[in-house]
């Protein structure tokens, strides 16, 4: 057990956090993960290229030490250190700033991916879409210790938008090794007081950043495979990279998007190992109502309040997850209701509450948790994902 400091950066000029991060920094460098904000969850961060603390990561969270871990950075040249160089001399792609969707980078900085190996197509995917919550699979150096790959021959790399992610990574100097904040199996923090509640005692540091801007985990996108493969999908939406990769596939258990000879390999070993634990687990079962999207909401509405009506008649405690408020309870003593949003079509809303709410659910230590399917367009692929992995049982209506 150790002394946990949680050090609040919120509302902080960018000149007087980097002092306030200095005794975390220390920390990190000596070998201890720090809990870092970012845009989208918050991080348990280590040092990528000191294998001991990267192991600390995993003591620390108890994660499966088959489920790797994806590395941040705070600028380009620091995929030199991760990223696999070119065999070949360097070609010089006629890559140019005028030719980028974004030129947030510098062209001596967009230089560094030529000599690299990164797939073509996904150049400017990159140049797009970071700094931002999409995380590739790239070909690793040695440099990148087995731990934080789990023996896999790519890394994860993510550039994170958050500021005091990029000043922590930026101050520490080194590439941070950073899985979600949270004990492994419980619902991803999306505040520091969420990493706090799971790993008090367990961390030296957690920087407090406000909450998660986007609320679930980033895209990760396989461009090592052709065409491109979403593995896990996240606020940069299918729509949204289609318009860069337009062959780019979704990865769902059972669906066509793969050959059949992937999905062999997949079940053999999974693309990205974290699929295969049950994730976001509150502590009491959560049942799944799932409705086909032309199915007529009011009916949807009544069938589940039937349900939830007859649990309470039982005198279950129920905590229901609603997209939006639903009506007033009837037994308001065990009968608990957390909406994600206020409407229906807000569904960055609906991504940003999700985990607290699945928190604060369990929270009320109830019978059930009852949830229901959202439309899976754009950011409700991502939350259907997240709701299908904390499901302990689904029910079709
Ligand atoms: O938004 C995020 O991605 C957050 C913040 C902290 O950056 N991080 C995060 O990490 O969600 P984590 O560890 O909870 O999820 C990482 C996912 C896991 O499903 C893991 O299996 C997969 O990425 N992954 C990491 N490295 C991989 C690799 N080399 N190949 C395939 N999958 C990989
Ligand atoms: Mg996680």
């Amino acid at each position: 057990m150790t002394n946990t400091t949680v050090i609040s950066v919120l509302g902080c000029k960018e000149e007087d956090i980097t002092p306030l991060l200095r005794p975390a920094v220390e920390d990190l460098l000596a070998g201890y993960p720090v809990g870092m904000p970012t845009e989208t969850v918050y991080g348990l961060a280590a040092n990528a290229l000191d294998s001991a603390a990267c192991e600390r990561i995993y003591r620390v969270k108890n994660r499966p030490a088959d489920n790797p871990l994806i590395v941040h950075i705070s600028s380009l040249y620091m995929l030199r250190l991760l990223v696999r160089r070119k065999s070949a001399a360097p070609v010089r792609e006629k890559l140019t700033l005028k030719s980028l969707p974004c030129p947030s980078f510098s062209a001596e900085e967009v230089a560094v991916l030529d000599d690299l190996e990164i797939p073509e197509c996904l150049k400017p995917v990159l140049l797009k879409f970071w700094p931002g919550p999409l995380t590739v699979l790239l070909p690793k150096t040695d440099n990148v210790p087995d731990i934080v790959t789990a023996g896999l021959h790519t890394v994860a790399v993510r550039f994170p938008q958050h500021p005091v992610a990029r000043l922590l990574i930026s101050s520490a100097g080194v590439p941070l090794a950073a899985p979600s904040a949270n004990l492994s199996g419980r619902p991803s923090p999306t505040t520091a007081q969420h990493v706090l509640d799971d790993l008090n005692g367990r961390v030296n540091f957690i920087i407090d950043g406000g909450n998660s801007g986007f609320g679930l985990e980033s895209t990760v996108l396989d461009a090592t495979r052709k065409p491109p493969l979403v593995l896990r999908p996240g606020s940069i939406t299918v729509n949204m990279l289609q318009e860069l990769l337009p062959d780019v596939r979704v990865f769902r258990k059972g669906s066509d998007s793969l050959t059949a000879e992937e999905a062999r390999q997949m079940e053999e070993r999974p693309a990205t190992p974290g699929m295969k634990y049950r994730h976001y687990s509150p502590t009491s079962p959560l049942l799944l109502f799932r409705s086909s999207p032309e199915a007529d909401p009011h009916q949807i509405e009544t069938t589940i309040r039937a349900f939830i009506a007859e649990e309470l008649n039982a005198d279950h405690r129920i905590a229901r997850i609603s997209p939006v408020p639903s009506s007033p309870p009837v037994h308001d003593d065990l009968y608990y209701e957390f909406p994600l949003a206020q409407r229906i079509q807000d569904q960055d809303q609906m991504a940003r509450s999700l985990f607290a709410a699945l928190r604060a659910a369990d929270a009320v230590q109830p019978d059930l948790i009852v949830a229901q399917s959202v439309r899976e367009e754009d950011e409700g692929l991502a939350i259907m994902n997240r709701l299908e992995k904390a499901a302990s049982a689904t029910r079709i209506i």
